[in-house]
């Protein structure tokens, strides 16, 4: 019997996506006979039933393309806004994988298409995932595809950046992805050299920035380059924030609770420009020319490095096996050097930030690298 299988990618788009596509597909149907549908949008493209045959002309000519042949959104099956008004969708997802008769979904995507594929595969739909984000934050894996290449882009731009610090003597704040993890700040401030890294982790204290950038002038450094990632925040803030989520947790109705979130919210939508504040701040407090450069998407784009190949080609061959094996419930996690499978509910809602005691945090301050703290 034909196995019948559907793939969509979901959340933020990522180097890579293709290539796990591609891989899948091409496993599925060429190992295995399986026959491969591609779901447009994310979950909306379940929803909606906008889905495509993913034949050997549709996954040829893939494997370097950024972005994604199927589109992504951030759209969750049970939150969907149709037609102005959030709708909960599953039932319609329900529908359509059936009316395509899947055997199973594969869903690829970052740590909010985790939570909404453990919906699914809760409501009774056979799914597998594979874990993608540059983020590189997704529990139970060591690596995330996309992170390599985003690592990259992020460290050539430190690089480049490094010649306008050093003509100018100025301090240059670098902004680079992650909310909640700093992993890509973190390992491209090692790789470019960063002299001072700010994680989400760790809250900073910009008047310790502003000393240790001092203690560089004095040696003779006339110039410093400062990566932060894009959650990172100061003492103050840090506190805000777990006061808010307090207020939150321990609200008593659903009005308050509600009032509590909304709040949240506003606090991480003005945090947006913290860089902004962070790069007068340190001008004022050192008294040297500041420029600030955020890199945003720009980090998730063009053509995926050759790792972010091969480990996306890898997760998707594999991918191609569990199916075959019928195994459902899963997600696909580099544990060392080996794939594992690792069950979704136990991988789907946590963050993996980084340990204040990663050894990549101890070897940047053994090399005069603050952290702001
Ligand atoms: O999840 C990946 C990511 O690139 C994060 O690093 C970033 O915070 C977020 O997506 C940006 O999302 P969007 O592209 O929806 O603005």
């Amino acid at each position: 019997m034909t196995q019948h299988i559907g793939v969509l990618t979901s959340g933020g788009d990522c180097p890579g996506l293709n290539a796990a596509i591609r891989g899948l597909g091409k496993a599925a149907r060429e190992q295995y006979g399986m026959s491969v549908k591609g779901f447009l949008n994310g979950f909306r493209g379940l929803a909606q039933d906008q889905a495509v045959d993913l034949d050997s002309a549709m996954l040829s000519g893939i494997l370097t393309d950024g972005g994604t042949i199927l589109g992504t959104s951030r759209d969750k099956p049970h939150r969907m806004i149709i037609g102005g008004k959030e709708t909960d969708m599953t039932d319609a997802i329900i529908a359509t994988y059936h009316r395509h008769h899947l055997d199973a979904l594969v869903c690829i995507g970052g740590g909010g298409t985790q939570k909404n594929a453990l919906r699914l595969a809760e409501a009774g739909l056979n799914v597998v995932t594979l874990p993608k984000t540059i983020d590189n934050d997704i529990w139970l894996t060591d690596r995330t595809f996309g992170f390599d290449t985003a690592l990259q882009i992020a460290t050539e731009a430190i690089d480049r950046l490094h010649s306008t610090a050093t003509s100018h003597e100025r301090i240059i704040i670098v902004e680079v992805m992650g909310h909640r993890a700093g992993w890509l700040a973190l390992e491209s401030g090692i790789a470019g050299g960063a002299d001072v890294i700010l994680l989400p982790e760790i809250p900073y204290e910009v008047s310790k920035i502003a000393e240790a950038i001092r203690r560089r002038t004095h040696s003779g450094k006339r110039f410093s380059i400062v990566v932060v990632a894009e959650g990172a925040m100061s003492y103050d803030d840090a506190g805000e924030v777990e006061a808010l989520v307090k207020a939150r947790d321990q609200a008593e109705t659903k009005k308050s609770r509600s009032e509590a979130k909304d709040e949240l919210r506003k606090f991480h939508d003005e945090h947006v420009g913290h860089t902004i504040r962070l790069t007068r701040n340190l001008e004022k407090l050192t008294g040297q020319e500041t420029r600030l450069t955020i890199l945003g998407h720009l980090q998730r784009g063009g053509t995926p490095s050759a790792a972010d190949r091969v480990f996306a080609t890898w997760l998707g061959t594999e991918c191609a096996e569990v199916l075959h094996q019928r195994t459902y419930g899963v997600m696909l996690a580099l544990q060392g050097n080996q794939l594992q499978l690792v069950p979704l509910n136990e991988a789907a809602g946590t963050i993996r930030q980084v340990p204040l005691d990663h050894p990549l945090i101890t070897s940047g301050r053994r090399v005069g690298t603050t952290f702001g703290d």
